[in-house]
């Protein structure tokens, strides 16, 4: 048999509803999208601001349904889930890293990065954590909270909690837009390399 695909998108279609019920003022954000991304595969959505790349990302993750079409993630239709069921799914097999880091502010680094594999019950919890800090460079770091720290560390954080439960697939809405050139691109480095070393398909947003 074979190998479903990582992620698919068919016929997908989001639009925005005037409360009129006619098309008239009615927003279409995407129209009939088919995207294919295979097991190991990497894409970008690239796109000018306002075109529909976190809109794209938020309907492939389950996160927004859509108005038309449908998303199938690993062969399963995730329409055909209820909210649990895609909650599950994206605990199981779907890591995140936004713009905006999304840090919990009242939880250490080390807490942040056990979060997600804690919900998963994970029993080792801890030491994934610690070795996913560990492999972002922040092993001395473990104890502090996101506003002790810089943008950049506080991505790498958020990197290490995407990783560090070694999600089928990973999402990036634009991981380098909060941050300076020369951080960007540190972080653009350590990305490729822990998918490198873990060959996950990942979906990538980046504006233009
Ligand atoms: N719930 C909503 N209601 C109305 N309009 C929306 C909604 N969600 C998104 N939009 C609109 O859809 C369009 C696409 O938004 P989206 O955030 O996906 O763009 P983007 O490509 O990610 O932009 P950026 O590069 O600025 O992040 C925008 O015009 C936005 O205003
Ligand atoms: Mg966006």
């Amino acid at each position: 048999m074979q190998t479903p695909l990582a992620v698919e998108a068919v016929e997908l279609g989001k639009y925005i509803e005037n409360g009129l019920g006619t098309h008239e003022g009615r927003l279409d954000i995407l129209r009939d999208l088919n995207l294919q991304v295979s097991s190991g595969e990497r894409i970008a959505i690239i796109g000018s601001s306002g075109s529909g790349k976190s809109t794209l990302l938020a309907l492939l993750a389950g996160l927004d349904s859509p108005s038309a079409g449908k998303v199938r993630i690993s062969g399963t239709e995730i329409s055909s889930l209820d909210e649990d069921g895609r909650a599950a799914l994206r605990g199981r097999s779907m890591g995140f890293v936004f713009q905006s880091f999304q840090l919990m502010p009242a939880l250490t680094a080390l807490e942040n990065v056990m979060l997600p594999l804690q919900l998963a019950g994970r029993k080792d919890a801890k030491e994934r954590a610690l070795s996913a800090l560990e492999r972002v460079g922040l092993g001395q770091r473990l104890g502090h909270y996101p506003r002790q720290m810089s943008g950049g560390e506080q991505q790498r954080v958020a990197i290490a909690r995407a990783f560090a439960p070694q999600p089928a697939i990973l999402f990036a809405d634009e991981p380098t837009g909060n941050l300076d050139e020369h951080t960007g691109e540190r972080i653009v480095e350590l990305l490729f390399g822990l998918n490198a070393r873990q060959a996950l398909p990942w979906c990538w947003s980046h504006m233009i």
